[in-house]
């Protein structure tokens, strides 16, 4: 599987300082060291980690295709369209949220939007993801829309993880909704799995690409890697936060090594 690196937490250490250290710019070159695929990063609309000077210099100098996950907002839109990524990956974006968490909402009425800023970059020649949720109706929606990716939402698959087989229930995280019995938390981790499975083999007859990433780390990948059709993963934080230990390089091969 190809493993795409999701950067933005370098900038979330940089802006807890508000100063220029550590520059998210050094992390594409040790990835490329590293065997990874791709690299990912959020311009977020209210830029709490990734700054525009970020993107242009990432996209500039980055010896990997660059995945710019972007909101629908035009003022993104056209960002993106200057910046020219390898690839735009569509996700929703709420001010409030600690990160996305969700996919977009494929309904019909939030269509045109979508549609108008998808065909707007698509013309510019930059690939098209979809964040989505794993269900058949959005796998659906994002090839009637002309998606050529969809990259399905692992971050139920992952909450259900770490409350049944980590230590986030011990916590002040815990996810009080999941504070359930350890067998009913299985069952729903083995359903969460069938969801994935099935939606990617629903965008495989439709010839669409399939990523998926969230929360992904060193132990729930494991079952994430065996789905057979998912041709990539876009994993930043457990990478970044074991970096803090082993060092990035290292971080990432480990990461590699595992989903090969
Ligand atoms: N893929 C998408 C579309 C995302 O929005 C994110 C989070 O920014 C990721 C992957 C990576 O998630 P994590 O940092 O939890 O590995």
């Amino acid at each position: 599987m190809l493993l795409g690196v999701n950067i933005d937490h370098i900038a979330v250490l940089r802006e807890a300082r508000k100063i220029n250290d550590p520059d998210p710019l050094q992390a594409i070159y040790i990835a490329q060291l590293a065997g990874a695929d791709q690299i990912t990063v959020h311009l977020r609309e209210d830029r709490r980690h990734i700054h525009d000077d970020d993107v242009r210099r990432i996209i500039e100098n980055s010896p990997l295709p660059v995945n710019l996950e972007c909101s629908v907002d035009p003022d993104i839109v056209e960002i993106v369209a200057d910046l020219r990524p390898h690839r735009a990956t569509f996700v929703p974006e709420k001010r409030e949220e600690v990160t996305t968490e969700g996919g977009l909402n494929m309904d019909e009425p939030n269509f045109s939007n979508l549609d108008k800023a998808l065909h707007y970059l698509k013309a510019r020649e930059i690939e098209i993801s979809l964040f989505i949720d794993p269900t058949k109706e959005a796998v659906r929606a994002a090839k009637t829309l002309g998606a050529e990716w969809v990259e399905l939402h692992t971050g139920h698959y992952a909450n259900l993880y770490a409350m049944r087989y980590g230590n986030l229930s011990k916590t002040h995280h815990s996810i009080p909704e999941l504070e359930i019995e350890r067998s009913k938390l299985t069952k729903m981790l083995e359903k969460a799995l069938a969801d994935l499975e099935e939606a990617t083999e629903y965008a495989d007859e439709f010839g669409l690409n399939v990523a998926a990433g969230h929360g992904l780390n060193y132990q729930n990948v494991q079952s994430i890697r065996k789905i057979e059709g998912i041709q990539e993963l876009n994993i930043g934080q457990s990478i970044v936060a074991r970096s803090v230990f082993t060092g990035l390089e290292r971080a990432i091969r480990e990461m590699k090594a595992l989903i090969a």
